[in-house]
């Protein structure tokens, strides 16, 4: 039971969830998430189908539910070498049987928030994840702009290792997300060369485009962009040339993130989606 600084005292419990909580774990996700999710997911939930959870409760609730849910994890656990996450771990970690949590779902109501409980879940989750003798590592994806999470998972010393572009696509609109790893005894690529590869690319690729933004804001005159003129009225390529020209891979660049010339003019926007998390070179 935690203590808590809140008005009526309240006292936190955590149990699984089960049947009778089906209508309130559906308001809240309801609540919660931008993405709808089917009815099959809270009945696997419920009934503990393929997925584990916790719930919290609050025993001293002012309007006697006080088994009703204020909180909850969701999670499942899937096999290392069919993960996405494969390349973050060691070598033996991604060939064997091992396995990985993958949270689905964590929540808070809001009048709850602020006191510890998110963490008490995750902390359960990681507890659990801990008994399990195959089991290297408990990951995540979160919303870009989700920054209470961020702060959690950072918190939690979860590892931010990657951001995907365009990973959820809410209302017509894409949105980037982070992958968050915390990694279990053994389960960290001590030194992963295809995770350095990849990102010293992912950092060349940011210092591109984040050039890029800056030579499309300057006015047409500017020296830098007379320079660009001059490089496209020399279009013939000579042998020993490099195979591309530096504006061919911004083009290519673009593609990757979906980016468009218009957005380098808000170089607020254009920086912050182009950043590259440095933690996910620390390899
Ligand atoms: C994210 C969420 C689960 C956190 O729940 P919570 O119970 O408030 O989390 P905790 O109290 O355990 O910890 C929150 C930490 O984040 C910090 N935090 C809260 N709001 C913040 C904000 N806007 N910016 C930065 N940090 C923030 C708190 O200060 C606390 O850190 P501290 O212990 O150092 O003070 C909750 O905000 C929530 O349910 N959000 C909606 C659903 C959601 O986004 N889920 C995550 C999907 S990936």
């Amino acid at each position: 039971m935690l203590n808590l600084k809140f008005s009526h005292n309240a006292h936190i419990q955590f149990r699984p969830i089960r049947p009778s909580d089906l209508e309130v774990l559906e308001k809240l996700h309801a609540d919660m998430f931008p993405i709808r999710y089917e009815s099959e997911f809270f009945q696997n939930v419920v009934n503990g189908r393929d997925i584990i959870s916790w719930g919290a409760v609050d025993c001293n609730q002012p309007n006697g539910q006080d088994d009703e849910l204020i909180g909850f994890v969701t999670a499942r656990i899937v096999l290392a070498k069919d993960s996405e996450i494969e390349d973050f771990l060691r070598y033996d970690s991604a060939r064997s049987n091992h396995t990985l949590v993958y949270i689905l779902t964590l929540g808070v109501a809001e009048g709850y928030r602020n006191l510890g409980i998110a963490s008490s879940l995750i902390h359960e989750v990681i507890k659990y994840a801990s008994t399990i003798p195959t089991c290297r590592a408990v990951y995540l994806h979160v919303i870009s702009y989700n920054n209470p999470a961020i702060y959690l998972y950072k918190k939690m010393s979860f590892r931010c290792i990657r951001r995907l572009p365009a990973f959820y696509f809410i209302n017509s609109q894409h949105y980037d997300a982070y992958l968050f790893i915390y990694y279990m005894s053994g389960g960290r690529s001590p030194c992963s060369p295809i995770v350095g590869v990849a990102s010293v690319k992912d950092k060349m690729r940011e210092s591109r485009l984040r050039w890029f933004g800056h030579v499309k804001r300057r006015s047409i005159d500017a020296p830098v962009r007379r320079c660009e003129r001059l490089a496209m009225e020399s279009l013939r390529r000579g042998r020993g040339r490099p195979k591309k020209y530096r504006g061919e891979v911004i083009i290519h660049d673009m593609a990757l993130l979906q980016f468009t010339e218009d957005m380098t003019l808000d170089r607020r926007v254009w920086r912050s989606r182009n950043k590259v998390e440095v933690s996910s070179l620390r390899f």
